[in-house]
């Protein structure tokens, strides 16, 4: 059951913690929250009194005992695109927010946000390039973001191009495999999004090092190697382009009580390297920004925090708007972020977090 691959209970009791050696429990997935003494909710002290008070500092710790494993591929739920969004409409706007005649990749782009965020840069004009370790299901949402498309936009005279590709964004042979075989298909590339990232929640003395090291190559090699790819064929084309770099709030804050050290390094780096590159080309005329999302609610998050209602309520306390965000959320910020209306904008962080960063 996904819930018990998801979160289990500490494996510091079993040693080193490894994907074999990791105890699995018969506990409802996030039962790690529930029933911890680190959990100033559950901490038995208080429950009799009558105005518990949380040990200090309570609410503002990583909690050791919880791990919580990347799941297998089997295991995931998959994504839709989001209905109603796409129509034609009349509505006046700034015409340098259209992404009309581009080429847009998205790396992670068959599921979750970065679906929803390449679904947004169609909306906006753009053809599309998914990019994902899983063809399979890039190949079918390639397919259906097209029929969302026909559905909300009958008669339309032009349908865009949506192909799905294969690479591991870890691996620099497979991401240069891949760019060219985007560009025999779509001819050029004008804009990149890096959404193809995990996070896994170990306490740091415990983590093992072969995930880590996995973890990182995926968020921030892979962020690196399709940027540089894309960079080389703009400059050789001299043409200007932009990118966005999925990376996290985790990059400028520590979120509590998952411990993930790893994840959050990882992400501050994603952040200084969309602010390194937008300086490194910025002479030609490639501009380079992050978006740092907060909470949001994908189909995996969803269906983890459906199983664990407390889990919610302790993020949402955080967050000053009180709730989760949307994948389609991210639609306008991402959109803002490619196009022309944010041409003198480049190594900038946008934050799309319902204030959690703030308080
Ligand atoms: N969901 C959130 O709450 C949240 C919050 C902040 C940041 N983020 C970041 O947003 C990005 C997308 O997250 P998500 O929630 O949509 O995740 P997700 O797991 O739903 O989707 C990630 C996609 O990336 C693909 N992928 C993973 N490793 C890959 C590799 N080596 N090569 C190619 N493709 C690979 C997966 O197959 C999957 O389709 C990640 O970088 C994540 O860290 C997510």
């Amino acid at each position: 059951m996904l819930s018990r691959n998801l979160l289990r209970t500490s494996a510091r009791a079993a040693g080193s913690a490894t994907r074999a050696t990791l105890p699995r429990t018969t506990a409802p997935a996030g039962a790690a929250f529930l029933h911890n003494n680190n959990n100033p909710l559950n901490n038995a002290d208080n429950k009799d009194k009558k105005h518990p008070s949380p040990p200090p500092g309570a609410f503002a710790r990583t909690d050791d005992s919880i791990t919580v494993e990347y799941p297998e591929e089997d295991k995931m739920p998959a994504s839709a695109p989001v209905q109603g969004r796409g129509g034609f409409h009349m509505k006046r706007t700034l015409a340098s927010f259209s992404l009309e005649g581009r080429v847009g990749v998205v790396t992670g782009g068959a599921r979750g946000l970065g679906l929803v965020m390449g679904q947004g840069m169609v909306i906006s004009g753009a053809n599309l390039a998914i990019v994902d370790m899983n063809k399979e299901e890039a190949e079918r949402q390639a397919v259906e973001l097209v029929e969302v498309f026909r559905n909300e936009n009958p008669g339309a005279t032009r349908v865009p191009k949506v192909t799905a590709h294969y690479a591991d964004v870890s691996d620099a042979d497979s991401v240069q495999g891949c760019i060219e075989d985007i560009i025999k298909e779509h001819g050029k590339i004008d804009h990149l999004v890096t959404s193809a990232g995990f996070t896994e929640n170990y306490n740091a003395v415990d983590y093992p090092i072969d995930r880590m090291r996995k973890l990182w190559s995926v968020n921030v090699d892979g962020t690196y190697l399709f940027a540089i790819t894309v960079a080389k064929h703009l400059m050789a084309r001299k043409a200007h382009g932009s990118m966005v770099f999925i990376g996290s709030m985790s990059g400028s804050i520590v979120n509590v009580p998952q411990p993930q050290a790893p994840y959050n390094t990882a992400k501050a780096a994603v952040r200084h390297l969309a602010a390194s590159l937008a300086v490194e080309w910025a002479h030609a005329g490639i501009r380079v920004n992050c978006i740092s999302p907060g909470y949001m609610l994908t189909a995996l998050t969803e269906k983890i925090l459906d199983e664990n209602p407390d889990l919610k309520k302790q993020w949402t306390s955080l967050i000053p708007q009180g709730k989760m965000g949307q994948p389609a959320d991210l639609m306008g910020p991402l959109t803002f972020l490619l196009s022309d209306a944010a041409q003198y904008v480049t190594g900038a962080d946008l934050r799309v977090d319902g204030g959690y960063t703030l308080t």
